[in-house]
């Protein structure tokens, strides 16, 4: 997007190489950033899923993969023809025209690439995506093994039974994808027609930091969320890329995982606050922006152990941002999926289980990491709500998006 930018690091390197072997330091050039998230569709559709979900006052502790979502989308997109194919283009639009098109396949397919692989060292992480149907003509062998190699997507039929054998299947799947770790309820019902396909996706994700935060340094401290709890916080002081906007009040944070393959990205309001004005506030642009002016900096870094879990239904979510076609059996066109589609096969619902950690330790291995020298280091200290993001270091693309809006502790009581 900016031709220019590898010709700087070029000039730059040895300029570098020569301050070095004068100095004798042993300073590395800075790592190459990844792409921003202007341009990339897995932000693009994060933030307006995000807004969607964030605009209904129930939502708590919201998260989800817009990287899994958009990558079922685009399977499903694959199957289908007509304005059912065009809404899900849309959906999935690149926000800037250079990566439109037939690459949207391939960038989704080569990001989840790039995060399996760093499964194990990087993070842990488990992850399912499944369509299952219920009652449906027969399924184009073509669809299915297309799917499979490029977003991992399975076929799975639904039984004979009522919905609530359907949604016992759904929960049973959805258990497995995350690891044995059972998922929260979910909160709509599931009424699967015959002819209906369900996309199901489930992740879940725990961080291995590059550098630990010190169990013995963990305490307990009160969390300013929707509720007062009292919670593990882990401690750590070290070199962090980090931007302050004074204007929006908000810290930006950008903490990189084991071996820098991923990071994680936190949205601090200066003051204890509801996250609402926060989520108004984000763009592509400003995420963006934000995310170039981090710099590195001494930090004091106080965050608390967590899980932020949630399972989300997103018919109207997805309805809202456009895709109306799919559901409709009358007018949705999946001939892709099956060649005897045509009145039968439509959109039954979009289930998404996603489960987050944060927690304290760093991943294992041989550490090339310098010494960091600290220097009055800012605060940045999480004791209320923030927005968290986990995005690739290779492609820039969003795993995760997600708020911390209340932590499960302890409630505090009032100590008059
Ligand atoms: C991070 O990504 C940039 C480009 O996105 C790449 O040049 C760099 O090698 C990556 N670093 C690691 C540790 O993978
Ligand atoms: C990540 O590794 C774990 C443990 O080896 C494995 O159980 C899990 O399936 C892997 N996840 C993915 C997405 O490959
Ligand atoms: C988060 O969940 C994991 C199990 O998945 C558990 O081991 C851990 O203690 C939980 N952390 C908190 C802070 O509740």
């Amino acid at each position: 997007m900016q031709p220019t930018l590898p010709v700087c690091l070029l000039i730059a390197l040895p300029v570098l190489l020569v301050q070095g072997s004068k100095t004798g330091s042993s300073k590395k050039s800075p790592a190459p950033r990844p792409p921003p998230p202007l341009g990339d569709l897995s932000w693009a559709l994060g933030l307006r899923l995000y807004q969607v979900l964030r605009s209904e006052s129930s939502s708590v502790n919201t998260l989800f993969s817009p990287l899994l979502v958009a990558s079922s989308l685009g399977a499903l997109g694959g199957g289908s023809a007509g304005t059912t194919a065009s809404q899900v283009q849309d959906l999935l639009k690149a926000p800037s025209p250079s990566k439109a098109g037939a690459q949207v396949g391939e960038f989704l397919s080569g990001a989840l690439k790039s995060f399996t692989k760093a499964n194990g060292t990087t993070f842990h992480l488990h992850t399912s995506s499944a369509v299952f149907s219920k009652q449906a003509p027969p399924v184009s062998q073509a669809f299915v093994k297309d799917t499979q190699a490029k977003f991992r997507l399975q076929h799975r039929p639904l039984g004979k039974g009522d919905s609530k054998a359907d949604l016992k299947q759904l929960h049973g799947w959805a258990k497995a994808g995350l690891g044995g770790l059972e998922g929260a309820p979910l909160e709509a019902e599931i009424q699967a027609k015959a002819g209906a396909l369900i996309l199901a996706s489930a992740l879940r994700f725990k961080g291995l930091w590059e550098r630990e935060f010190s169990e013995e340094r963990t305490d307990l401290r009160t969390f300013l969320g929707k509720k007062y709890t009292k919670v593990s916080m882990m401690h750590r002081a070290g070199l962090y890329r980090h931007h302050e906007d004074v204007e929006n009040m908000v810290q930006v944070l950008e903490a990189p995982l084991w071996g820098g393959k991923a990071s994680l990205v936190l949205l601090l309001p200066f003051h204890v606050e509801d996250l609402s004005r926060l989520d108004k506030l984000l763009t592509l642009e400003l995420l963006s922006k934000w995310l170039e002016k981090t710099t590195v900096t001494s930090m004091a870094i106080s965050v608390p152990k967590a899980n932020i879990s949630n399972t989300l239904s997103l018919q109207k979510q997805l309805s809202a941002l456009g895709l109306t076609d799919a559901w409709d059996q009358k007018v949705a066109d999946f001939s892709g999926v099956s060649d005897k589609s045509k009145g039968k096969l439509h959109l039954g619902g979009v289930l998404h289980w996603a489960s987050l950690e944060l927690a304290a330790q760093a991943g294992k291995g041989d550490a090339d990491l310098e010494e960091e020298n600290i220097e009055k280091p800012k605060l940045f200290y999480a004791d209320h709500p923030f927005i968290i993001f986990v995005r690739d270091n290779a492609t820039g693309a969003l795993l995760l998006m997600g708020a911390l809006d209340h932590a499960e502790g302890e409630p505090l009581h009032d100590e008059l």
